[in-house]
Formats: C-alpha cells, structure tokens, sequence
C-alpha cells in the first residue's frame, strides 16, 4: 500500500498544485489531506475549488475550524482574508470534515493531536523560542488509545518522524504551502524550515512496516510570496520566499 500526505496548504494554489502533480508523476492516486487548507493572505478560493474537485480524505484543522466557528469581524487576519474568498459551498465541506479519521483501516489522521487540533506533538516550542523534538514520553502520552501502525498529523509544518511502542510510526509530512511562520503560544517562536519549497510526504507499506518518504516540490514560490506582500502580508512573503521569518 503506497499513498501521498499532504498538509498545512494555508490556500497556497500554486504549491498544491506542484505537489499534486509530483504526486502523480510519481504514479501515485491516492492521497490524504490532514487540514489547514484555506488560512492565509492567499489563494483560498482556487485551492477550495481544487480540494472539493479531489474529494480525497481529509480532517479538519483548528484554522479550518475557526473559519466556521468564528464570525468573520473576529478573525485573524490570515483567517479573515481566506473567508473572504470562500462560498457557500466551501463552508459546507468544512463542516463536513471529521476532526480524525482512520484511512484504510490501518492509518489514523488527525490535524494536530487527537484531542486538541492546536497542540504540537512531535514538536514543542520552549521559552527561548525554540521549536524542539518533544520528549517521547509526551509523544507517546497524546498517542494514548491509538493502536493504529502509521499515525498521520500535520499543524507545525515540520516535517517529522517518530517511532512509538508497539511499532507504531508517527508522521508529520509537513507543510504544502507555508514553510515558516510565528506564534506566540506557549511561547514566542518561529518555526522555520529554511527553503520555500512544498513539502509533503509519501507513506509506504512494505513487509516490514510503513516508511515515510519526505519530498520537497520547487514552484513558483515568487508569485506566491508576491501576492502576499500586495495583501499586506510581508512576514508571509518573507516566509514564501526563503522559509524564514523577516
Ligand atoms: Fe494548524
């Protein structure tokens, strides 16, 4: 069994559209969405339309659930410029999605954690502002209940891989459209993967277990970056264009 993951678009068209046809390049068909699809100074409507076209699996991610929890004068500005973009329909389908899944019957899915859609789980930030490997006795913790083999989950937008008892494997696949960004919780930091491409992961079954293949997609990152400075949005563009923060 061989599928693609993919997370964290942040309505980024353009690296969507290079990892899907990377994907497909590589004679892959299928393929999971693991939520973060629209949020961002972007192209929320065009990546809506491509998502809802692909009908593939998808959870829902705390940014996706803002955009129908939230009245739209509440928003962040990054949530705000996507809800602008997005039609009645776009807001059925987020409604629609599960907050996990399992794929397959032997993949378990989730945005962030199975709990909390706004928590890391292979990442912490910490009071330097630091992004570090949590401690596997945490990893391990939050995967409490989940006996599945390969356990998928995005949010940081770090790639990531970590091996838990009982031969479980946990994936991040990182992210599709957003390669740096900041917060503020628990801690100030940034987290920063140091090149603008599209990141995404392929997940392997063999006779040994699942492997995870990180790729990394070249796109025309300038015109994303380009866009997100006319939207008033220049740490975006910084982000887009380097994988760094300003
Ligand atoms: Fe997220």
């Amino acid at each position: 069994m061989r599928f693609a993951a993919i997370a964290d678009i942040h309505g980024n068209d353009l690296a969507l559209e290079a990892v899907l046809a990377d994907i497909a390049g590589r004679g892959i068909t299928d393929i999971v969405n693991l939520g973060d699809c629209f949020s961002g100074p972007l192209e929320a409507g065009r990546v809506a339309e491509r998502l809802l076209s692909l009908a593939i699996p998808t959870v829902r991610g705390n940014h996706d659930r803002y955009l129908i929890e939230q009245r739209p004068q509440d928003m962040h500005i990054s949530d705000a410029a996507a809800f602008r973009q997005l039609g009645p329909a776009h807001l059925d389908w987020l409604r629609s999605l599960p907050v996990d899944l399992i794929y397959r019957g032997e993949v378990y899915l989730c945005h962030a954690t199975p709990a909390d859609d706004n928590l890391y789980w292979l990442d912490m930030a910490v009071a330097d502002g630091n992004v570090v490997l949590r401690p596997q006795a945490e990893i391990e913790a939050l995967a409490a209940g989940i006996d599945a083999p390969l356990i998928l989950c995005g949010h940081t937008h770090i790639p990531r891989m970590a091996a838990l008892t009982g031969g479980r494997l946990i994936v991040n696949p990182g992210s599709v459209g957003c390669p740096a960004y900041d917060d503020d919780k628990p801690y100030p930091h940034k987290v920063e993967t140091g090149h603008a491409m599209a990141s995404y992961a392929v997940l392997e079954k063999s006779a040994a277990g699942w492997t995870a293949q990180f790729r990394n997609v070249g796109y025309d990152n300038m015109a994303m970056s380009a866009l997100a400075g006319a939207n008033g949005r220049p740490e975006w563009a910084s982000a887009l264009a380097t994988g760094r923060m300003p």
